[in-house]
């Protein structure tokens, strides 16, 4: 028997994420009144992506595959329009779908070629790498890189429902769903400590995606985020923290990916944003000495980074004012006052920064 679980986005139009095995019996509701799907997905998820299209076929839909590179390749305006020429040769209308099947590469490009064809058209997400299931399906926010940056255009199209099949993770290759970790332990840091202790339970087994605590550890990933996307559904929330939560340890993390040319997996470069995060709200006074080895210890049980080459301070110094997430000339970061309980810091001391980078240089 498999076991289903539902958690509701709450927004201007609620949507599910379904977790479990065994969910395509899930599409066909999702997509009533589109006559044609077109389901996208990677090169490499072939088999996965057949599985679904030929699913809906027999369900009755007209159900037509787009392949797309694979990995980041995908996220492109020349494969979005790859996308909207087919889209076109088949008279793609406003009640049609798309369903995405891959990481979150396909569903950030699936779901913005979704946004963009006549300016909205309904999107079902099957993400199948860790990050994509907690992270990058759910929320809404889709879009693709540009010469001068990652994920520089894009919009907010949330999708008709999230389904989670723990199933695909089999496949995965061990470093993804590592990297997918730390986005599951950073929501654990700010927001659920839970996650903490079950992962810290059996650190070994959370590096695995058959590992006892898995799906308990995921439906409470997405919890958070879709928690926090309901209260800022547009990243507009200026008061309360809102999504800027999720931005805990990517200030310096997205610099770290700039300096490596995005070779590094993205949760190696948030480890050690984690780590520089929670330093930092050490040196300025708000965390405890406890907090920071905490987020030490699981990292690095993790077998995720929690150190970077000394001398690059100065790129990633430069790296983290050109972030997007920046305002004017004020370096901005998610801090803890506690474990699960986050704050902002604004134009950070530079003692406080530098005493930070000590403890993470190597
Ligand atoms: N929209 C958002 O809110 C949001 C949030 C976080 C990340 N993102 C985006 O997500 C992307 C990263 O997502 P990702 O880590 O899932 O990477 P990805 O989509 O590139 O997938 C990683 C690799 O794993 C392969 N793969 C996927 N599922 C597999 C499976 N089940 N078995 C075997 N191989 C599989 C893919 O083909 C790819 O080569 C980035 O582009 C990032 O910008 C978006
Ligand atoms: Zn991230």
């Amino acid at each position: 028997v498999s076991e289903q679980t539902r958690i509701t986005v709450q927004g201007a139009e609620p949507y599910d994420v379904v977790l479990g095995t065994h969910l395509l019996g899930e599409l066909p509701a999702l997509l009533t009144g589109a006559a044609q799907v077109a389901v996208i997905y990677p090169k490499a998820l072939h088999l996965t992506g057949e599985a679904v299209r030929e699913s809906l076929v027999e369900d009755g839909f007209a159900a037509i595959a787009l392949e797309i590179p694979d990995a980041e390749e995908a996220k492109s305006v020349e494969v979005a329009a790859f996308c909207w020429d087919i889209l076109g040769q088949q008279g793609f209308t406003r009640s049609d779908a798309i369903v995405t099947v891959g990481g979150g590469a396909t569903t950030d490009l699936g779901g913005w070629v979704a946004a963009t064809w006549l300016r909205g058209i309904r999107v079902v997400h099957v993400p199948t790498t860790l990050l994509g299931m907690v992270d990058a399906a759910v929320g809404g926010k889709t879009g693709i890189n540009t010469s001068a940056g990652k994920n520089l255009v894009g919009s907010f199209h949330p999708p008709a429902g999230v389904l989670c099949d723990f199933a695909t993770l089999e496949t995965l290759p061990r470093n993804d769903y590592i990297s997918g970790m730390a986005e599951v332990v950073k929501v654990g840091f700010t927001s659920d400590p839970i996650i903490l202790e079950l992962v810290k339970s059996d650190i070994e087994a959370a590096t695995r995606a058959d590992g006892p605590h898995t799906h308990e550890l995921i439906q409470r990933a997405i919890q958070v985020k879709a928690d926090v996307v309901a209260a800022d559904l547009r990243e507009t929330d200026v008061n309360s923290i809102g999504r800027e939560v999720l931005n805990y340890g990517h200030t310096l993390g997205h610099a770290i990916e700039r300096a490596e040319r995005y070779k590094w997996r993205h949760g190696a470069a948030v480890s050690v944003g984690l780590v520089f995060a929670a330093e930092l709200s050490r040196a300025a006074g708000r965390l405890s000495d406890a907090g920071v080895a905490l987020h030490r210890e699981i990292l690095t049980g993790l077998g995720l980074p929690t150190s970077y080459p000394g001398d690059r301070w100065p790129t990633l110094l430069e790296g983290m004012r050109l972030d997007k997430k920046t305002r004017g000339d004020m370096l901005r970061f998610i801090v803890l006052d506690d474990i699960g309980r986050p704050g902002r810091l604004e134009g950070p001391d530079p003692q406080f920064l530098a005493a930070a980078w000590s403890e993470v240089a190597s």
